[in-house]
């Protein structure tokens, strides 16, 4: 009798403590990052983003852009929202400030997470992850572009991206439209530049892609949009 009562307490007890550890760890592991064709950063933590194109270039921080965005969809959407659009579940990312102040709270958070009364809010990923992945996702969250000044070009947009995968767009205007378009649309982060449709489909043309691969990347993101 003493047995069994002994044993049941045990599994209980094993069990209280698989919950606690899966919630600690915030339910799911963190995921790996492949950081392979960034700079590499050195071990002490840096308190500034080393990848924002000022710093490292364009190349690097397109890079950043897209291995962040990975890493972000991978280990922080589904607290943070996906496209960093916060559902309220916790903080919405895309407002703290692209330089060393936001900076610096962003990767205190994301080295340490966050426990509130010995409850895991937010799991600790700077170990796990290391700090070129922490970068590259910083890169990615502070460069979304801001819906609403995305919207006010929706339609101009729709129209570019009819023309474009009928093939029938001047392709060095509709670039030059593209860049300008690009540089209205602003972050809610203060970064400069927003990863937007319109600065994708303009870097794809620069780069000779065909119309229909422009017309795609505007296509894809209208209909996020919506
Ligand atoms: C299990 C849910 C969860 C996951 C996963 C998660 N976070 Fe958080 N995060 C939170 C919560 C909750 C807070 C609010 C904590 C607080 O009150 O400061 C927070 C706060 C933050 C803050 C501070 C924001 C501010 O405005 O004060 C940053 C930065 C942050 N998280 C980054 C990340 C990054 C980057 C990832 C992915 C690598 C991530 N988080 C993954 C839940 C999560």
């Amino acid at each position: 009798m003493t047995t069994m009562i002994r044993s049941t307490f045990a599994a209980t007890l094993a069990l209280t403590a698989g919950v606690t550890l899966a919630f600690a760890h915030g339910d799911v592991a963190p995921q790996p990052v492949d950081t392979g064709t960034l700079p590499t950063l050195g071990e002490e933590w840096l308190t500034e983003n080393p990848y924002r194109s000022e710093a490292a270039g364009e190349e690097v921080w397109a890079e950043a852009v897209r291995i962040g965005a990975s890493g972000y969809n991978q280990n922080c959407a589904r607290c943070h929202g996906l496209e960093v659009i916060s559902g309220g579940l916790a903080p919405d990312l895309r407002f703290l400030e692209a330089e060393e102040y936001g900076d610096e709270w962003y990767v205190e958070r994301f080295r340490d997470g966050y426990t509130q009364n010995g409850i895991t809010k937010m799991p600790a990923f700077g170990e796990l992850l290391g700090q070129e992945a922490a970068w590259a996702i910083r890169t990615y969250v502070e460069t979304r572009p801001d819906g609403d000044s995305l919207d006010a070009f929706a339609d101009e947009l729709a129209e570019m991206r009819d023309t474009l995968e009928a093939g029938s767009a001047d392709v060095s205007a509709a670039q030059a439209r593209l860049a300008e378009i690009a540089g209205e649309i602003e972050t809610l982060s203060g970064a400069p530049v927003a990863d937007s449709i319109a600065y994708r489909a303009a870097v794809q043309l620069a780069a000779g892609a065909p119309q229909d691969k422009a017309a795609e990347t505007l296509t894809i993101g209208l209909s996020a949009a919506n």
